[in-house]
């Protein structure tokens, strides 16, 4: 077995919560997501030959991908992110080297915190570094997001992967998925903290279900681009869209009158995050959820049980469901020195309501990707 202090890189990319802004970064919406200290983490040799060998910290499994055939991977169960990754990153341009990497994540699967983003940017981090160049942090989340789309057939927006590449310890980003332009917001909680719980449900439906929401807001999208001067969906106004939401059959008009508010609370919410304004983060939190919930529909039973009982706590000011939908984490603000009472009570209302056992996890603000050399 390789052993982690054989390697000569150690190169890590984050998972990412998101506080607010959801199922809008493919809308050309502003989102607002942070980096996480859950990381993959990729440590790296260069070995002379024209093989990416792949193993894993937590998988008995091995794997080598032969540089010149990265199309033919598809179907592996493990390293079929890194075999994507490492096209994209080819497609791009870039110089691919042999190399032996082991790999190690901390992000807990299926938990909507986006370890395949986080897989997929440590991965083409860890190729770019042992082949000697330097990258563009912004350059390899969008070959991170191709790889996603490509290669796992989800047809993702931009926050996760630019989340898990440009994160910075302690701040928030608040991104605009239409430029790229990206202002980095402090994460200053006053008197809360962040308590982040998985609702531990599988989702298997979720990638479908997933680009069955994009397909819905392009089609929303196209009706509403021929009376409004738009580019995206993003930029209709309220007031614009209470003026066309007839056009829309009613399902349409569902997803896209959430984007439209949702694009509004994010605004609110950097606002009162600059302001120190933390009550009304909590209440912009609530109403997100409660959008994606009733207009958006991608929460489901699990998740609306969790955020429900949250939301009973006195300690808790605003619980919603983060990332993709249809399982995965919550995020809660909770008062600062109640996190230890809210947690053991959030579990075990949860499990009294449903068959699953949540579990809390303990994370900080990170930084996006990390570079060390360990020889
Ligand atoms: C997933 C996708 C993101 C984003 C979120 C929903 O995490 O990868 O691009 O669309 O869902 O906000």
């Amino acid at each position: 077995m390789m052993d982690a202090k054989h390697f000569e890189y150690k190169v890590a990319a984050s998972g990412r919560v998101n506080i607010i802004g959801e199922h809008i970064d493919y809308c050309g919406g502003k989102v607002l997501p942070a980096a996480l200290s859950l990381k993959n983490t990729v440590y790296v040799r260069p070995n002379g030959t024209n093989t990416i060998n792949i193993s894993w910290t937590t998988l008995p499994d091995k794997v080598s991908l032969d540089i010149d055939r990265l199309e033919e991977y598809r179907g592996l169960k493990y390293g079929n992110y890194q075999a994507g990754s490492a096209l994209m990153w080819r497609r791009a341009g870039h110089r691919l080297v042999g190399c032996d990497m082991l790999q190690d994540c901390k992000v807990p699967f299926g938990s909507g915190l986006s370890s395949s983003a986080a897989i997929e940017v440590s991965t083409i981090a860890a190729l770019a570094t042992v082949a000697g160049e330097q990258f563009d942090n912004v350059e390899v989340a969008l070959c991170a997001q191709s790889a996603e789309r490509e290669y796992a057939g989800v047809n993702c927006g931009i926050m996760d992967q630019y989340a898990s590449a440009c994160g910075k310890k302690g701040m928030a980003m608040l991104l605009d998925c239409k430029t790229l332009d990206c202002e980095y917001l402090p994460v200053e909680l006053g008197g809360y903290e962040l308590v982040i719980t998985d609702c531990c449900k599988p989702h298997s439906l979720a990638d479908s279900k997933y680009n069955e929401r994009r397909s819905e807001t392009e089609e929303a999208f196209a009706i509403l681009q021929k009376q409004l001067d738009i580019t995206c969906l993003a930029d209709i106004t309220p007031v614009q869209f209470s003026r066309c939401a007839h056009m829309l059959p009613q399902v349409l008009r569902m997803r896209a009158e959430h984007v439209v508010n949702e694009c509004q609370r994010v605004q609110m919410a950097a606002q009162a995050m600059r302001a120190g304004n933390i009550e009304l983060l909590g209440r912009l939190i609530n109403r997100s959820h409660d959008s994606l919930k009733n207009l958006y529909q991608t929460t489901g039973f699990e998740p609306d049980v969790l955020v429900d009982a949250a939301r009973n706590h006195p300690a808790c000011i605003g619980s919603r469901l983060t990332g993709g939908g249809f399982g995965g984490c919550t995020i809660s603000l909770v008062k600062k020195g109640m996190a230890e009472e809210f947690e053991d009570y959030l579990l075990k209302a949860y499990a009294r309501r449903t068959s699953y056992n949540a579990v809390c996890y303990h994370a900080e603000i990170s930084d996006g990707i990390t570079v060390e050399k360990t020889v």
